[in-house]
């Protein structure tokens, strides 16, 4: 399988892979999907085999536009707020499943709720304009891996799909996901769009997964999972490993002999574009040396709560 440039002919060329059922991998503003025809029962099952993804783990359904997503969803007026708001973009929304909503179960693990999103990626979009349906996509990686930022990162660790090459993803976080299910919108994974745009646009404070496991599992059944997970050991919020490590530095307060520095600035928003790159880098080179990755401290607020997230879980081992 191989790397495509994403000129019209490849497009239409996956496209026609998709209709016929099959798998390919679509650049997207926050990372690259692995996407397949939303409605298509047996492609959504070759999603899950091929990352292989824990079935209770739902999909992201991605439209080409806020009104393809209103016909399968039922959005209340905060959903509509924040669609009309930051769609296209890196934001989706859980809402409950329209009454005829033709996305295959599987794709929502059997949930009486959608994910859905509209991405702001030229590529994503002459794709999902020539499905005319939704695509669902997850992050084009092996289930609990690092998410994929470049073409090349999806093509070392899913070599058999064919990968649409739109470049280096420009938000390179997966998008915020919040839940509209009921009069309280409720944060649901941090990303690409910051907490603090999110509230302003509702005028009100955003609810939190609740505490106790049980309830927040089937709220957000793929924060329980484990991910993003470096083959080499990451620690971070300055502790130090056994042995000898690799720096991923954040900041001019960088030391000289750091390994990488995600925003040499301390700029959040380069930071979160570099990340996952940085960390495929410095993985490969750390388990070449048989060295751990070390990150320093990344402040919290604004982009900093989804970059922390997802360090935060590279480190759980
Ligand atoms: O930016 C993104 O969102 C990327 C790009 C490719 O669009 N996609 C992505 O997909 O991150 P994935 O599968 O890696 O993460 C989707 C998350 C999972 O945590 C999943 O549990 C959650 O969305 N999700 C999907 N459907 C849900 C639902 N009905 N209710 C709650 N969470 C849901
Ligand atoms: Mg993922």
């Amino acid at each position: 399988m191989a790397v495509l440039p994403a000129t019209a002919a490849n497009i239409s060329r996956c496209a026609q892979t998709l209709r016929d059922g099959g798998l390919i991998a679509m650049p997207t503003e926050t990372v690259y999907g692995l996407a397949a025809d939303a409605a298509n029962a047996r492609a959504v099952a070759a999603i899950f085999e091929t990352k292989a993804r824990p079935q209770i783990n739902p999909l992201i359904c991605h439209v080409a536009s806020p009104a393809q997503a209103f016909d399968l969803g039922q959005f209340d007026a905060h959903a509509r707020r924040l669609a009309e708001t930051f769609w296209p973009g890196p934001l989706t929304l859980v809402v409950p499943r329209g009454a005829s909503c033709p996305v295959s179960d599987l794709a929502s693990a059997g949930l009486p709720t959608l994910a859905l999103r509209c991405p702001d990626h030229h590529v994503a979009q002459a794709l999902l304009g020539e499905m005319r349906g939704p695509l669902v996509a997850p992050s084009a990686n092996p289930s609990g891996r690092l998410s994929p930022s470049e073409a090349a990162h999806v093509a070392a660790h899913l070599p058999d799909i064919d990968v649409l090459d739109g470049g280096i993803c420009a938000v390179g976080l997966e998008s915020t996901i919040i839940g509209c299910l009921d009069a309280a919108p409720t944060l649901l994974r941090s990303g690409g769009i910051e907490r603090e745009k999110i509230e302003t646009c509702l005028g009100m404070p955003l609810s939190d997964l609740p505490k106790d496991a049980d309830s927040a599992a089937r709220l957000a059944p793929g924060r329980m999972l484990q991910h993003y997970a470096p083959h080499a050991p990451l620690s971070m919020n300055g502790e130090i490993p056994d042995g000898d490590y690799l720096v991923l530095g954040f900041g001019p307060g960088t030391p000289a002999n750091a390994a990488e520095n995600l925003s040499p600035s301390g700029d959040l928003t380069e930071a979160a574009a570099n990340l996952f790159g940085c960390l495929h880098r410095l993985d490969l080179r750390a388990v070449a040396e048989g060295k751990s990755i070390v990150v320093s401290t990344v402040p919290s607020g604004g982009l900093g709560d989804a970059i922390n997230d997802r360090l935060k879980r590279a480190a759980q081992r």
